[in-house]
């Protein structure tokens, strides 16, 4: 079988709505034609300031949603980025092929370091994306199914791949981002221009999924649309519909299409109630299956311990036979 990998940061309480229409719902279905390799990069959550305390408890947080959104621990590999080594090992070969340059282009870094200042930013921020392109090459994965905003960090690690396959001998496979139509942007409730995203100016734009539902409720109603009344799909002049059609499309399984025409002679008002009750409906389960998980902290570790087990049977083998490529002596 083909294989996929894909992660997803423990950096907030909750994984929030773009994160799980742009990438975890894709994650649920790809397990059946896949052999699934899923993580939590917490290497990559300490790019920037964090509270240890609080990154062990959102690793376990993020492995709680996980399973309570599908992942099956039994048919794909779930673990935890800093319990197989060999990733940040990679890491490091693969900064020595990266170019000062080309890591610079990368518009996640920039944006990032901008806000934080170039003292403030660390050079683990600039090299992230490599680690991201070791996360990916390690498990010779073909499919990575991300949202839009790591469109870049895909294509930094096919040009590594390629690199390396070209000075030192075939060892890794290019992989395909898998980026879906509609669902890859999920744009903030109150600034439909912009992504969703936990870093937003304001949290009355962003839906986090083990939010209370009437809170969420409450940001949904409040969501920023226009000044006519006409439902219909139209990013470009009507960013805010759009979205949440695309938003309760995507939580109920009904196409836009089918969801426009039951809204003629409706106004927002119905669009944003029909939404927040979708919305309800799928998160009060996953709410009490996320705190089933959490109750149970030895059988969470037993699960990510077995999966790191899994991933590094494969890790292991690449990066042994990187290492070779690259002219190190044999490991005992
Ligand atoms: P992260 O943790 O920021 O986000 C997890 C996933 O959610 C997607 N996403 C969105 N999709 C649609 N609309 C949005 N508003 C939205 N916001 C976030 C992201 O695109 C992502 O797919 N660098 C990665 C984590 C990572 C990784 C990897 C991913 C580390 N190593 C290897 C794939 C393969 C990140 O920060 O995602």
């Amino acid at each position: 079988r083909p294989r996929v990998l894909s992660g997803i940061q423990p950096t907030s309480d909750s994984f929030h709505l773009g994160n799980f229409l742009g990438a975890l719902q894709q994650w649920v279905g790809l397990q059946d034609e896949f052999d699934a390799y899923y993580f939590i990069p917490d290497l990559h959550a300490i790019t920037v300031p964090h509270v240890p305390k609080e990154l062990r408890a959102r690793t376990l947080r993020s492995a709680a949603q996980l399973l309570a959104i599908g992942i099956d621990p039994e048919r794909s590999v779930l673990f935890v980025q800093s319990q197989v080594p060999e990733h940040a090992e990679l890491s490091w070969v693969l900064n020595c092929i990266t170019g000062f340059g080309e890591a610079g282009r990368m518009t996640q870094f920039k944006d990032k370091s901008a806000k934080q200042g170039s003292e403030h930013a660390t050079v683990g921020l600039f090299t992230y994306p490599v680690l991201m392109a070791a996360d990916i090459l390690l498990y010779r994965a073909q499919r990575v199914p991300v949202g839009e905003d790591q469109r870049q960090h895909l294509e930094l690690t096919r040009d590594l791949a390629q690199r390396f396959n070209k000075r030192f001998g075939k060892s890794f496979v290019v992989p395909e981002p898998h980026i879906v139509k509609g669902t890859s942007k999920i744009y903030d409730l109150q600034d439909p221009t912009a992504k969703m995203s936990k870093s937003a100016a304001t949290p009355a734009g962003l839906i986090n999924l083990l939010d209370d539902p009437k809170v969420s409720a409450k940001k949904i109603k409040s969501a920023v649309t226009d000044n006519e009344r006409e439902i219909r799909y139209d990013p470009e002049n009507k960013a805010g519909v759009s979205n949440l059609l695309t938003i309760q499309s995507a939580l109920s399984g009904r196409s836009i299409d089918e969801l426009v025409a039951g809204y003629e002679g409706k106004g927002y008002g119905d669009l944003k109630n029909d939404t927040a009750e979708v919305l309800a409906e799928f998160v009060t389960p996953l709410r009490a299956k996320v705190d089933e998980f959490l109750g149970d902290e030895a059988e969470l570790l037993r699960i990510l311990s077995n999966g790191a087990d899994r991933a590094r049977e494969v890790a292991s083998r690449t990066l042994a036979q990187v290492y070779d490529k690259v002219g190190f002596l044999p490991r005992k």
